[in-house]
């Protein structure tokens, strides 16, 4: 693993200048310099205080070899060997529901309207292994504004691909296809939410969700969808797909909480994948500066 300092994960997981993050992967050898090319736009820096003392970046390799996608099957391994059983020519995300604009997007009119941003995110899976990740993308703000979202609109409903002609994964009854996930309007609004496109300074791969997929850092990775068809304004709360298989260990919010154990196991440590050793979890992954108020006066333990 590339040990960053304090200072460069501080500025690189927010809303980084594009032409720093590329110089800075480049420095580390993490990406090779043509990349560089498309440098040059600029985004505001907002460094974080809140930040995590000797963060070091996963590796490409861990990043991109040890996934969860049940489409592709259970095991990790799975989503890496049968990555091209992902069909994502022609891709299209409908952006429907409580809006005034309801619009569906090609994947190049995406690119078009909302330029790509570099984030670096923790990301902790609710299994207990946890990953540092160079994504590219952009926020779902932008996306959802541009539809405009009615006064009755309270929450965001994700679906993913369902085709079980070509992935495997959806001839059984693993989880009730299509992957749904869901979250609350004003945590879909936050600026760290991010509909991610690219990993590493390139695309997508399909193991990790190519073309598009949701990255939510203070909540645990399966809120995450990937390879997403639809996001749905609506009123009512959704049932995520975990919550769906398992509503006794899965709620709503899951929201990384080191003080809420899984029914089955603490949620007190995790692994960064590449380390031999564990180490403390962080309460909403340590990103509660930027996103705390979106619980003020709530239960954790009860809305957990
Ligand atoms: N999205 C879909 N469509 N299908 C899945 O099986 N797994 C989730 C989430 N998004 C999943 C999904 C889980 S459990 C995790 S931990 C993350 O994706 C893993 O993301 P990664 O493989 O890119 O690390």
């Amino acid at each position: 693993m590339t040990k960053l300092t304090e200072n460069q994960v501080t500025d690189e997981h927010l809303f980084l200048n594009r032409r720093e993050f590329i110089q800075k992967l480049t420095a580390l050898g993490l990406i090779a310099s043509p990349l560089a090319g498309y440098a040059g736009q600029n985004f505001t820096s907002h460094p974080n205080p809140n930040y995590q003392p000797k963060l070091s970046l996963t590796s490409e390799e861990d990043v991109t070899h040890y996934n969860n996608f049940y489409e592709m099957g259970t095991s990790k391994s799975d989503p890496s060997r049968f990555a091209d059983s992902l069909k994502t020519a022609g891709w299209q995300v409908e952006v429907t529901g409580l809006c005034n604009k309801p619009t569906t997007f090609s994947m190049d009119e995406l690119a078009k309207q909302f330029p790509n941003q570099e984030r670096i995110y923790r990301f902790r899976c609710v299994e207990g292994w946890s990953m540092v990740v160079p994504w590219s993308g952009f926020p779902l703000a932008s996306l959802l504004k541009s539809v405009e979202p009615t006064s009755k609109a309270k929450f965001v409903k994700f679906t993913s691909i369902d085709d079980p002609e070509n992935l495997k994964g959806q001839r059984f009854r693993t989880i009730d296809w299509p992957y749904v996930e869901g979250l609350r309007l004003d945590e879909a609004m936050n600026p760290l939410t991010l509909m991610a496109t690219g990993l590493y300074g390139k695309a997508l791969p399909n193991q990790n969700g190519a073309p598009i997929r949701l990255v939510v850092p203070w909540k645990y990775g399966f809120k995450s969808a990937k390879s997403i068809v639809k996001i749905e304004l609506v009123e009512e709360q959704p049932i995520s797909s975990w919550m769906h298989i398992a509503p006794q260990e899965y709620a709503f919010y899951s929201n990384v909480n080191p003080n809420v154990p899984h029914r089955r196991w603490s949620q007190a440590k995790e692994r960064p994948l590449g380390s031999f050793f564990k180490k403390k979890t962080l309460m909403f992954n340590g990103y509660g500066k930027e996103v705390a108020y979106l619980y003020k006066g709530m239960d954790l333990k009860k809305y957990y």
